[in-house]
């Protein structure tokens, strides 16, 4: 990359910079730009998180920059790290002082020692996040990349400064942190540091739950999200973090009948939904939606291979997977356990006929999800075979027409049956029993099936019937 120093000043030749600048050079410090946002520079990724690093003591710098920043300026200094952070308008800035660091074999926290930028540089995770723009006046842009991260830059590699096996087990989150910018930047791990990555795996067990996630997110929010996978299961860290994911892999062959590799199947749906959406849920709903077919794998001589009902185990699965993964346990949850539930409906639908009242049960489970449902659904058709797809894509086409017809004349998208439990329970005296369950769920089906419109004098008129047939009298006029 042919990136001069007057283009890096020109960059960086902005008053928060000359700012921090002037300040180190009042304070007699050496004071550098370094790590995430050098590397972005680079790669044209305007990025406002900005890490700081001076040689010396950067929460002194970091105190009198604040100072000079004024009110706007929101300061925190973590005394025991040595280590500071300005929040200012709409930049994040840490202040670190150049360290050497060694760490305890059984925690991430380090045992710190003031060093020089190249001591500092060394322990920092990567070689493209080690290199270091000078923002002293005299000096101002000069880069400083003792251990070649521009030339990995331009080869697209993610390498260790140091002897991976030394980076690795000081800090085991960077493995995840390997496989996360490979896969955000499309860069390969360099042999070397990929080997080290199989060796050190185990130690992966002393870093939160919390900041694992926090890469896997970001792994699956990438453009392509299958090459994380493949890297993670190819370092055994998948094994030791996702098991259920590594069950999928395989095929087994009975009679001659195999059936397809359900992890790469997996990964095809995830790369599938990553072209057309970047909400994280709907990405987990796509890597999550046969998580139950190793455990409900069977062979049945007539059949073949079945997976019977490992959409609803699946959906049932979620929950605990979710805790141990320390993902949300609230609606978000219940969303990709409803389109874990429903991914198969919209496929059985346009396999047989659509009939308007399959449509409206669907519709009706599906609720306000039905777009990403049938999103999810159109990811999953990863056949080999042209016709094959070709007949999905467009029996897809006329399901979304229908769908969209339906709604439009019945509205059970947010379906509130006409008549409540309330109504019936006053009508009849009653109080909750088994008879208000079965009438309420007979105007819900006589509506979805189409026997009754959705109104409520129709659904009224049709309970009454109903009741009277079990016996039910009106305590009152209705
Ligand atoms: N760093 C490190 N080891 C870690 C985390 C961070 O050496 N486990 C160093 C790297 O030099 C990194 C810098 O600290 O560039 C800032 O870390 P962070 O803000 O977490 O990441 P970024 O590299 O800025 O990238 P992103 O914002 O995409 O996470």
């Amino acid at each position: 990359m042919n990136i001069s120093t007057e283009e890096i000043r020109a960059h960086i030749d902005t008053p928060l910079f000359r700012m921090i600048s002037q300040t180190a050079d009042e304070l007699q410090m050496e004071c550098y730009l370094i790590g995430g946002y050098v590397r972005d520079f680079f790669l044209f990724r305007p990025s406002n998180d900005i890490d700081v690093v001076a040689i010396g003591k950067g929460t002194v710098l970091a105190t009198a920059i604040a100072r000079k920043l004024g009110k706007e300026a929101h300061l925190t200094l973590f005394k025991n790290f040595g280590t500071a952070q300005i929040k200012y308008k709409e930049y994040e800035i840490e202040f670190v002082g150049a360290r050497k660091e060694s760490y305890r074999s059984d925690s991430r926290k380090p045992i710190v020692e003031d060093g020089t930028l190249e001591d500092d540089q060394r322990r920092r995770d990567f070689t493209i996040n080690a290199m270091a723009f000078c923002l002293n006046s005299e000096r101002f842009g000069e880069l400083l990349d003792p251990f070649g991260g521009m030339q990995d830059l331009e080869d697209l590699i993610i390498r260790t400064p140091l002897d991976p096996d030394i980076t690795f087990s000081d800090d085991p989150l960077r493995m995840m942190r390997a496989v996360r910018f490979a896969t955000q930047l499309g860069f390969d791990i360099y042999p070397d540091s990929f080997d080290a990555i199989d060796r050190n795996k185990e130690r992966i067990s002393i870093v939160s739950m919390e900041r694992i996630t926090e890469e896997m997110n970001k792994i699956i929010l990438s453009p392509k999200p299958s090459v994380g996978f493949i890297l993670l299961e190819k370092t055994g860290l998948l094994e030791i973090l996702f098991p259920e994911l590594t069950a999928l892999k395989g095929v087994e062959t009975k009679e001659g009948v195999g059936h397809k590799d359900n992890f790469y199947h997996t990964l095809s749906v995830l790369d599938n939904i990553a072209r057309e959406t970047d909400d994280l849920w709907l990405r987990w709903s796509a890597l999550l939606h046969d998580i139950a077919k190793p455990v409900t794998k069977r062979w049945d001589p007539k059949l073949g291979w079945t997976f019977h009902n490992h959409n609803f185990i699946g959906a049932k699965m979620i929950p605990h997977l979710f805790r141990r993964m320390k993902l949300p346990q609230n609606e978000k949850m219940k969303y990709v356990q409803k389109l874990v539930s429903l991914h198969m409906r919209p496929m059985q639908l346009v396999e047989d006929e659509v009939t308007d009242s399959a449509v409206r049960r669907l519709l009706f489970d599906a609720g306000d999800d039905i777009d990403h449902l049938m999103t999810l659904c159109e990811a999953d058709i990863t056949s080999k075979n042209p016709v094959k797809v070709r007949r999905f894509v467009s029996n897809f086409k006329i399901l979304r027409r229908k769908l969209r017809e339906i709604e439009e004349k019945d509205r059970v998208r947010n379906f509130q049956p006409p008549v409540d439990g309330n109504e019936i329970m006053t009508l009849f005296g009653l109080p909750e029993c088994r008879e208000v369950g079965v009438l309420k769920t007979a105007i819900k089906d006589a509506i979805l099936d189409g026997i009754i419109p959705n109104e409520h004098d129709d659904a009224y008129r049709y309970m009454l019937v109903l009741a009277e047939e079990m016996g039910l009298k009106p305590v009152k006029e209705g």
